[in-house]
């Protein structure tokens, strides 16, 4: 019994056909006298009818049909009786009158119900992915990744990019993240490391003038899970050769606009907006500013400086500074709500959290416990920088720096959420650029990379290399979608001098970059183009296609918090033979 059709094509254009259907038991209702059975396969859902008075036989058989059952259907399309079609489903005109059925294999009763909609946890749903991919949500997840995929490999084809695979199995990437290490029993006591990105490779493919390379391509780190972050993922990863920045982001636009209207029929509007890195963190206190709503961080220092509110003199004092937010309209909210929003930023790490109730501007009324503190002057000059009007709460963290921003940025995010001011379906892209080079590690006290040690600087900041490094502006690029990073990326080095100047800076000896990149820095003596990449998390840009909460939806087999596989159970045991082949010896 072959099929002739899919469980979701057959309409009313095909009553009278016999057809032969297979699939799943989805669904049985026995009326007493007919048995109704929605019969499920990837493509839908096709109603079948079995008729006692047909056959009493074929009857019987239907009765002892259980969900999840695999059968063959024979039967005549015919339309369903007025009044019962299903306009929901695309197959909802039709059923098929069953004249035989087979049953192809049998199912144990599934531990959840395999619905659209079913509440299931997802230690469950992942233990069984097999029975929760069979869900037309789960699957549908797929399918878009499949599609966003096959989109760009055809637009990268077409824009004269080669698909390289690089290894697997090879050295440290420069990342930055904790490796997964590989023992190697053909070379006793060594170790492959598995790549963190192909980053080395592609650039090693410029040098071998591959001119446009792509890859989608598998990356693994050893780092702390979180909802956006797998311990292998996947990048969309791009190099390409005689370009400069404007290129790269000129590609990734257009790369988007082609996956977003091909995957899921939006047009998106480029170029996506720019800010460089130090107004995003001025702004929104993050290099990863969710621009679907208002908000911003206000900088109040100046004006406040000088007031009689000691905790802030002192703040300020210090080197610190005070920032605000104005949440519109909201004076009218209770004290206990204002203390939980005061108990979140401590969360957050502030010491507290100062607010004003925003009264007649004009005449710079406010109410504030700390409204005492400040004349009318400072009052003023607040309410006119935070564009207060009456009834808006203004809420103001004061600390050192990073912390304000770190802090505010969150509470802005947790407010957003809270009160619902996040428009759930507007996609905002927004491009943050010129990052600095360095940034300083304060528990090691030296400067490192904020990108990876390849990343070109701005040539009018090659200068300060030595003497002033936190001018170094970097050619870095990250492409934030919704407040989550999607794509990163940079124009690399290629020069000598300068990678040798940078090494230095960041303080990695001659023998250790030697040790490390030693290979691609050979490369380099060979002829290198100039060049750069980006490279778009694919999970995480299906996740925010698909409104996924966690990036585990769109994987096929994702891994847990704890970077263990639900269904597989890996990372497991190894056998004693195993481990001495490989010359390795466990600590009790
Ligand atoms: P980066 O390390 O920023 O850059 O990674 C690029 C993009 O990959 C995604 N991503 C992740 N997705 C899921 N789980 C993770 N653990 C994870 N880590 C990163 C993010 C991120 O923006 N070689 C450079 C790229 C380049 O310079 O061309 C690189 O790997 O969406
Ligand atoms: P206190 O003088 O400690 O009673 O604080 C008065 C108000 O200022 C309270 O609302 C505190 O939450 C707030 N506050 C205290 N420290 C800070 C700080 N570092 N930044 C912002 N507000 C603060």
């Amino acid at each position: 019994m072959k099929r002739t059709h899919t469980c979701g094509e057959l309409t009313g254009k095909d009553t009278g056909k016999d057809v032969i259907l297979a699939g799943w038991v989805h669904r049985r209702r026995d009326h007493g006298g007919l048995i109704f059975i929605d019969l499920r396969d990837r493509e839908g859902i096709t109603q079948v009818v079995f008729n006692p008075e047909k056959s009493k036989e074929l009857h019987h058989t239907a009765q002892d049909l259980r969900n999840e059952y695999v059968v063959a259907v024979e039967g005549q399309v015919r339309n369903r009786p007025k009044g019962t079609e299903n306009p929901k489903i695309k197959t909802g005109e039709i059923e098929v009158e069953a004249t035989s059925v087979t049953v192809l294999n049998a199912a144990q009763t599934p531990p959840f119900e395999i619905e659209d909609d079913s509440q299931i946890s997802e230690e469950l749903r992942f233990t069984y992915r097999f029975l929760d991919l069979r869900r037309k949500p789960a699957r549908d997840k797929l399918i878009i990744r499949h599609k966003v995929c096959q989109i760009t490999r055809n637009f990268l084809d077409k824009e004269g990019f080669i698909e390289v695979e690089t290894p697997i199995l090879t050295k440290s990437t420069p990342e930055g993240a904790r490796d997964y290490l590989v023992p190697s029993r053909v070379n006793p006591g060594k170790f492959f490391a598995l790549p963190q990105s192909p980053q080395l490779f592609k650039q090693i493919l410029m040098v071998a003038g591959m001119d446009k390379y792509f890859q989608i391509a598998k990356c693994f780190r050893d780092e702390d899970l979180r909802a956006d972050r797998q311990p292998e993922f996947t990048q969309i990863d791009i190099e390409m050769s005689f370009i400069d920045v404007d290129d790269i982001l000129d590609l990734t636009e257009r790369l988007m606009k082609e996956i977003f209207k091909e995957a899921i029929g939006l047009d998106l509007k480029t170029p996506f907006p720019r800010l460089k890195y130090h107004e995003a963190v001025d702004r929104f206190g993050t290099d990863k500013p969710d621009t679907r709503f208002g908000m911003e961080l206000v900088d109040l220092t100046d004006i406040l400086k000088g007031g009689q509110f000691q905790t802030f003199e002192k703040v300020i004092g210090a080197g610190g500074i005070v920032k605000a937010l104005n949440f519109k309209g909201k004076a009218d909210i209770s004290r206990s709500e204002i203390d939980v929003l005061t108990e979140l930023a401590i969360k957050l790490g502030a010491k507290g959290l100062a607010w004003f109730k925003a009264g007649d501007v004009t005449d710079g009324h406010v109410e504030s416990p700390i409204a005492k503190f400040f004349d009318e002057g400072r009052i003023k000059a607040l309410l006119k920088k935070t564009e207060a009007s009456k009834g808006d709460l203004i809420l103001m963290v004061a600390d050192k720096k990073n912390t304000v921003n770190e802090v505010l940025a969150q509470l802005r995010l947790a407010i957003a959420e809270k009160y619902g001011l996040i428009s759930k379906n507007s996609f905002n892209f927004l491009w943050v650029v010129e990052f600095p080079w360095f940034k300083y590690n304060e528990e090691e006290k030296r400067w490192e990379a904020e990108h990876h040690p390849f990343t070109a600087p701005y040539e009018e900041d090659l200068q300060f290399i030595e003497s002033d490094p936190q001018r170094v502006r970097a050619k870095a690029y990250d492409l934030v979608l919704n407040g989550v990073e999607i794509s990163s990326g940079s124009i690399r080095i290629h020069d000598r001098q300068t990678q040798s100047r940078i090494f230095k800076a960041i303080g990695l000896s001659d023998e250790e970059t030697k040790a490390r990149f030693g290979f691609l820095l050979e490369a380099f003596s060979y002829g290198a183009p100039p060049h750069g990449g980006i490279a778009p998390g694919l999970d995480r840009l299906i996740a925010m296609m698909t409104g996924s909460a966690s990036i585990r939806d769109v994987i096929a087999f994702p891994k847990t918090q704890k970077a263990a596989c639900f269904m597989t159970g890996a990372p497991s045991d190894v056998s004693e033979k195993q481990l001495k082949e490989l010359g390795l010896t466990l600590k009790k």
